[in-house]
């Protein structure tokens, strides 16, 4: 199957990028969240993500400023933002991404079993969730996959897609063609809590959490500490940051609740998150934000 058409649920951290990929590569997309100015975030995200890397191209002098103005336009055009369904009845792949909890997730999958046809497939952006579990609130089960980018999507290759006890061959060949599409790089996953990625990052973020605090040292240290090294471009607690408070927190839960103590649940950033402050998306989290 060929996707004419695209839709994102959730416009946050990473919905916003989600569409942009999406519209570079041509396809229009649909980017719902439930209130305009988050919708708006969104949209303005993936304009800025545009006009970043079409200037890299003025820059390089592979086009010039006139081509950067109109395929901007054109790309960003593309994206229809809403806080509805209307626009949904002749998608055929949809990318959920709201946040990491199983509650809100079967809740938008129930909802674009309704309002999108039937051979639509029903993706999710989760980081560690059981795509099972998601299927099970849809009466297509075939028809849902994993589909997850990495933090920022407009520049990480990779996407996996996990295969679910119900998803068929043919949408998981779909997945992966449209990854492709997306010029992404598709590797195909079994479902197990954490995927690949999340459960060797999250098991190495892990050993640094838990060091921190039975050492009691600053986070600013240790980040300081491990971006000198020079093995990572920014230490775990800014990447943190960067990430989303929240979502890190309910991976590294859900790793802990499935896989025991080998995978630790930080205190302090249980703390930041019961006060909301969720990182670089609410201006404050181990760092303050400008
Ligand atoms: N942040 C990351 O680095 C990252 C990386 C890869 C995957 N993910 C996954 O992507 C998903 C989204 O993460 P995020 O960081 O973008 O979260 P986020 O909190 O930044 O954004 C979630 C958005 O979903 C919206 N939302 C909530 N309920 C909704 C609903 N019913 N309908 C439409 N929109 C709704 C919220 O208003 C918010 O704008 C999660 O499953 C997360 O695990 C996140």
């Amino acid at each position: 199957m060929f996707v004419f058409k695209a839709a994102v649920v959730g416009a946050g951290t990473m919905g916003g990028e989600i569409a942009q990929v999406v519209a570079s590569a041509g396809i229009p997309v649909v980017l719902k969240d439930v209130k305009q100015e988050f919708v708006d975030t969104g949209l303005e995200k993936a304009r800025q993500v545009t006009e970043a890397q079409l200037g890299n191209l003025v820059k390089k002098e592979k086009i010039t400023q006139e081509d950067a103005d109109s395929q901007r336009d054109e790309i960003v055009e593309r994206i229809t933002g809403t806080t509805g369904y209307e626009a949904f009845g002749d998608v055929d792949f949809v990318v959920e991404a709201v946040p990491e909890r199983m509650e809100i997730k079967q809740a938008v999958f129930s909802e674009l079993d309704e309002v999108t046809p039937g051979h639509a497939i029903l993706a999710s952006n989760t980081s560690s969730l059981s795509i099972t579990e998601m299927a099970e609130a849809t009466l297509r089960p075939d028809k849902v996959c994993g589909f997850h980018f990495f933090y920022p999507a407009s520049m990480m290759r990779l996407i996996e897609v996990i295969e679910g006890d119900d998803t068929s061959d043919e949408t998981l060949q779909t997945a992966s063609n449209f990854a492709q599409a997306l010029r992404k790089t598709a590797v195909r996953c079994g479902e197990v809590p954490g995927f690949v990625v999340n459960r060797v990052l999250t098991s190495a973020m892990s050993e640094v959490w838990r060091v921190t605090e039975a050492e009691d040292l600053d986070v600013k240290d240790v980040d300081k500490a491990i971006q000198e090294s020079g093995t990572v471009p920014m230490g775990p607690y800014y990447l943190t940051d960067l990430l989303g408070l929240d979502t890190v927190f309910h991976v590294a839960e859900h790793l802990h609740d499935s896989y025991g103590d080998r995978f630790y649940v930080s205190k302090r950033m249980r703390e930041l998150v019961e006060a909301k402050n969720l990182g670089q998306k609410t201006g404050k989290g181990f760092y303050e934000h400008g």
